[in-house]
């Protein structure tokens, strides 16, 4: 009971310093997390990291909820880890894991996480953005690794050995826009614009500033429609191309697609279709 009652007053946003949280569409289906520190532009300080977290596992536990838009301010989404906090760490904070222990927490989210862009998306904003499933950049975004310029790399930090992240401005980066352009932009620090980032492949549709994150949020309406069961698959499935090779991710596909048949919303979605109806899914 009382963690029910806790997650609710979490969601309503009541409880959180660095960030704001709605729920959002005309179903109220869509979790909405804002990042919100923007005396200095978002930057990823250990508090702000622990509040996205509850928020992403209140929505994840929240039946009603089936996609989550993540945004920032229209100055940044965010720039960067808080390199105030992170100046005097030492080498053994960061191996013990007492440093960024906890900032994965998001590629472990089963419902799909749209990223809402605006401004800048620099260092640990710009990995951020890159964990989750899609992005939507406004027409003024700028997306950079510039760690190099502070002397440190590009880095995200998986606490355990088995989470499928530890991958991020050097590895998610190359996946999504290839090598040249990946190691131009952690070499020398320079930012890349929403346009240079869609021509790339590193965000799927550009915006006005002032619509990105209504049409992140129509567009997570669209996904959470769907069977929540179903779309989660889908994701891993996705997301499997990312860690395997190709022969390991179509077995993983095959395996998933097999299972779609034991769902009742498989049954559903296609008798809906035979008798020229819309589905209702059941998440079952
Ligand atoms: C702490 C930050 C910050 C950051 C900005 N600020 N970025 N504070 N950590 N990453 C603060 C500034 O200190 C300043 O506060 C306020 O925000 C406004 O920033 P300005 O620099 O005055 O704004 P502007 O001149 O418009 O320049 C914007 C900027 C610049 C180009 C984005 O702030 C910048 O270069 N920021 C650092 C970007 C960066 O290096 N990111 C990578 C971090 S390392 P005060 O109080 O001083 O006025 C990283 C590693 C990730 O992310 C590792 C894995 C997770």
């Amino acid at each position: 009971m009382h963690r029910c009652h806790t997650l609710k007053y979490e969601v309503q946003g009541a409880a959180f310093e660095y960030i704001i949280t709605a729920k959002k569409g005309k179903n109220s289906n869509v979790g909405l997390i804002q990042l919100n520190r923007p005396k200095v532009l978002n930057a990823l300080c250990n508090g702000l990291i622990m509040e996205l977290n509850q928020a992403l596992e209140a929505f994840e536990e929240d039946p009603a909820v089936g996609a989550i838009v993540l945004t920032g301010g229209e100055k940044a989404f965010a720039a960067g880890a808080d390199i105030k906090e992170m100046q005097s760490h030492t080498f053994q904070d960061c191996y013990s894991g007492r440093f960024l222990s906890h900032w994965d927490r998001l590629t472990r989210v089963k419902k799909p996480i749209i990223a809402a862009v605006n401004g800048y998306a620099l260092g640990g904003g710009c990995e951020l953005a890159m964990m989750c499933d899609i992005i939507y950049a406004g027409e003024k975004a700028q997306f950079g690794q510039p760690e190099i310029l502070i002397g440190t790399i590009p880095e995200w930090h998986a606490q355990q050995p088995s989470a499928p992240a530890g991958a991020g401005g050097t590895q998610r980066l190359t996946r999504a826009v290839g090598k040249s352009l990946a190691m131009e932009m952690v070499l020398t620090g320079d930012r890349i614009s929403a346009q240079d980032a869609k021509q790339a492949g590193l965000v799927s549709k550009i915006f006005p500033v002032e619509t990105v994150v209504e049409e992140a949020i129509q567009c997570a309406e669209k996904i959470a429609s769907s069977s929540k069961i179903i779309t989660a698959m889908a994701k891993e499935s996705v997301n499997a191309a990312f860690e395997m090779t190709l022969a390991e991710g179509v077995k993983l596909e095959k395996k998933l697609f097999y299972s779609t048949f034991a769902t009742d919303d498989q049954k559903e979605g296609m008798a809906a279709f035979v008798e020229k109806r819309k589905a209702n899914f059941k998440d079952q």
